[in-house]
């Protein structure tokens, strides 16, 4: 009959050593030996300063099973989503398989180890050394590579003769004659003439529309026997950004009367066509900018072993919070979760071979091509997969190598084009796509390089794959100053990328700051490079991204106003993010003035970002009596004072005093009073201001700038309605310190508290310091139905986060 998959990922046992006698000794488990459930990291990490050799090492997984009597005779399929980064599956004994490579899954056929009706002993050996001749290692790498079974382990009985892999594509989807391919491999049991393959197409409500049937005796298969059909297809609804639909397609292999069934493989199908071209990108005909990030696929404490949800949950947070409409998946390829939650979001995905600026020897480069194999194989029925990474992450040319990986990609996918990251100019352009890291810009210069500056492939797709990064790491706890350019970096190469034809969009680094390695990030071992930090709670520049798309009404100020943060009171440049018509500013309840998108700076993004350079709009010509050429003259000096402090004005605002002085009777005291009354300076009372979000002629959001009264804190948890399916549940908690307006307290730095109850467990400390007013953690279920609870506690606060647990 049809397969059913069955999860492993209980009831193992975790020793962070290894010795042969567990390999091949008894069944029972020795002292060293605790209970784990994947996805598993073989060590629990601090938040920052802690070695990366501390997940280094050989460890041992074990798993005592029983195997029943009717899997005799049948295919007992094992399958490891992930290991990292070597591992070697022993069963009763006997090596099984050893895999290379961490960022890729391998499925093995244990039926000729397995004793029946009895227990069975599964080991596996787990290399997590960087010592290990495979990508990514041989150099240095920034970021961290953890250890571990860190993703899903499951099994599958099947008929000796089945669908070992089943790869579906459409061509010419946007043509009357339009149709579906089907790549079907079976394993390689004997192959039986009569047998037959029924091919049904489903949409979203569960209809037919596309019914199919033929004798694999009519089918021819390549050299790799693979059998491949092409089936017209009906009227389909398209897969895009906005509407990811997905179809369902079942292939049924059976024998001549569809009694015996050997095998069915439902795959998701999403029908749409992407190309990079010299005139950008266009997804089913029609030019898409692409707007993303790089993501890592790591987290606070246990590296990167986290199970669905909140590998789900990133993809929503750059789908709906960030209003993305891409991601690259930097430096391998990740979870089947994320891909499955883009491909359900509608997030364009590129995903890559693992590897970082190094190139190794023959054996490395041998293992790196079948990476790539791997890779494409694994995930190209992905429809939000939209180009292949074939090159190490920012390495040198290397033309053997990259032919290679090239013919790879293409053979086992041909409806997908190839790109490489590099951050050379004019290398040697083996890929359909030049993608290119362009940190040129350094907060002066202008945001990108233009495309013929780069490579001379003039009529080749172009991708910026990564920019910002290093070229300006962001605390969440870093001053305002220097958060704010953050922000506007991100804004500058942004509106680049978008006023530029030529580029198909661009790919920022990067979502989140991560845990790397000693060679590279804070002296701390985290790369500060995110427009969120570890636990996903946003900097100022997330609301760059955010309010470029019209999810939500989007306002974000790039200042708090404390004038006393800043050198001689001047705040300098106040930038607003938000995606309204215009914004209304007052001041003390008073109306001062209405400003626009500043489309001279920011020409090309779909919302340019405000500057709020005018604190006193009308107010000095209304209640002084000035006329309106003297209150522009006054209005100019004094916020130029308030941006570069008295004594370094720049000479165009000296002789503008000057003029104020001689012609319009203009004294010091005078001014003095007025930047009082109208800017507020060191010494003042604090002014208090009021934005109003205005879309449509409506208002669509306030916030409010005053000094905060009251301490409040922000809980965002994702789902308190859990439930384990293939594993355990993770629920992500996101904490910021807010005031009682709901602005965030950005030097906030006091310890807060996590305590659990019923059925649930904390991951990671029970104790954590807010960081630039941000904190987190992690929950997870523990194999118990019925109620959890989460307390979270600072200063004098206590709230309580209740879940449910289903099994
Ligand atoms: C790039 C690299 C990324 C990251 C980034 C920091 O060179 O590809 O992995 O290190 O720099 O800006």
């Amino acid at each position: 009959g049809g397969t059913m998959r069955v999860y492993w990922n209980d009831d193992w046992h975790f020793s962070e050593g290894f010795t042969q006698t567990m390999v091949t000794g008894e069944s029972h488990l020795t002292h060293e030996f605790k209970p784990v459930r994947l996805p598993h990291s073989v060590v629990e990490t601090p938040f920052n300063y802690f070695s990366e050799h501390i997940y280094q090492k050989v460890s041992c997984y074990k798993k005592i099973f029983n195997a029943p009597s009717h899997w005799q005779g049948q295919a007992v399929l094992l399958t490891f989503e992930g290991v990292a980064h070597e591992a070697m599956v022993y069963v009763n004994g006997q090596h099984a398989i050893t895999h290379q490579g961490g960022y890729s899954a391998f499925t093995v056929d244990i039926s000729p180890f397995l004793n029946f009706n009895t227990q069975n002993m599964l080991v596996v050996k787990v290399d997590s050394r960087e010592s290990l001749n495979i990508p990514p290692f041989g150099y240095v790498v920034d970021y961290m590579t953890y250890g571990g079974i860190y993703r899903d382990v499951y099994i599958e009985v099947k008929e000796p003769c089945h669908i070992s892999d089943a790869f579906i594509y459409a061509k010419e989807i946007l043509t009357p004659s339009k149709s579906m391919v089907v790549a079907l491999t079976l394993s390689k049991a004997k192959q039986d003439e009569s047998l037959r393959v029924r091919t049904i197409l489903l949409d979203e409500s569960d209809r037919e529309v596309l019914h199919d049937e033929r004798a694999l005796s009519t089918l021819t298969t390549d050299s790799q026997g693979t059998y491949t059909f092409q089936l017209p297809l009906p009227e389909v609804k398209l897969w895009d950004v906005e509407e990811p639909y997905l179809y369902r397609c079942s292939i049924e292999l059976s024998g001549e009367t569809h009694e015996h069934v050997f095998d069915t493989q439902i795959i998701k199908v999403g029908f749409r066509e992407a190309v990079f071209g010299a005139d950008g990108f266009k997804l089913n005909g029609k030019p898409l900018k692409i707007r993303g990030l790089n993501r890592h696929q790591s987290y606070p404490y246990v590296g990167y072993a986290m199970p669905k949800r909140p590998q789900q949950l990133d993809a929503q947070l750059m789908k709906v919070e960030l209003g993305l409409n891409a991601v690259r998946t930097s430096h391998y390829p990740q979870s089947k979760d994320f891909i499955e939650a883009c491909d359900a979001l509608g997030l364009l995905v590129f995903t890559e071979l693992p590897g970082w600026q190094h190139i190794g020897d023959e054996a490395w480069q041998s293992v790196a091509v079948q990476m790539v194999s791997e890779m494409v194989t694994q995930y190209r029925n992905h429809p939000s997969i939209v180009l292949w990474g074939v090159r190490i992450n920012e390495s040198k040319d290397h033309d053997d190598f990259y032919q290679k990986t090239n013919q790879v990609a293409r053979a086992l996918d041909p409806s997908r084009q190839t790109g490489g990251v590099r951050c050379i100019k004019n290398s040697h352009l083996l890929e359909d796509v030049y993608t290119y890291n362009d940190f040129s810009h350094n907060g002066k210069t202008k945001g990108i390089d233009r495309k013929k500056t780069v490579t001379s492939e003039k009529d080749k797709g172009y991708l910026v794959t990564e920019y910002n990064g290093h070229m300006f790491p962001t605390k969440p706890f870093d001053t305002e100053a220097h958060r704010t350019e953050h922000a506007l970096r991100h804004a500058t190469v942004l509106d680049a990328i978008a006023g530029d034809d030529e580029v198909s969009g661009g790919f920022g680094w990067c979502l989140f700051d991560y845990n790397t390695h000693q060679d590279f990030g804070s002296g701390d071992r985290i790369c500060y490079h995110g427009v969120l930090d570890m636990f996903r709670n946003p900097k100022s520049a997330a609301a760059v991204y955010s309010s470029q798309s019209d999810i939500r009404p989007v306002l974000k100020l790039s200042s708090d106003m404390a004038i006393g943060d800043f050198p001689e009171g001047g705040i300098g440049n106040v930038y607003a993010f938000s995606n309204a018509d215009h914004i209304k500013l007052y001041k003390n309840d008073a109306y001062v003035k209405t400003f626009l998108p500043n489309k001279a700076r920011f020409p090309h993004l779909p919302h340019a970002p405000f500057i709020i350079d005018d604190f006193i709009g009308e107010l000095m010509e209304k209640h002084e009596g000035f006329s309106h050429q003297m209150s522009e003259d006054i209005k100019s000096v004094l916020m130029a004072v308030s941006n570069y402090g008295q004594t370094n004005l720049p000479l165009k605002f000296k002789l503008k005093v000057i003029k104020l002085m001689l012609f319009n009777g203009m004294t010091f005291q005078k001014a003095e009073k007025l930047f009082y009354d109208y800017v507020g300076n060191w010494g003042g009372k604090a002014t208090e201001y009021r934005l109003d979000a205005i879309q449509n002629g409506e208002v669509v959001k306030s916030i409010y700038k005053k000094p905060m009264q009251s301490f409040k804190l922000q809980i965002t948890v994702d789902e308190t309605q859990l439930k384990e399916t293939k594993s355990y549940d993770v629920s992500t908690i996101r904490i910021m310190a807010i005031n009682e307006l709901d602005e965030h307290l950005a030097y906030f730095q006091d310890v807060v508290t996590f305590e659990t109850e019923g059925a649930i467990a904390l991951i990671g400390p029970k104790q954590v310091a807010m960081l630039g007013g941000g904190c987190g953690t992690y929950v997870k279920t523990i194999g118990m139905a019925g109620k959890g609870t989460l307390t979270i506690k600072c200063r004098d606060i206590i709230e309580k986060v209740e879940y449910n647990i289903e099994l």
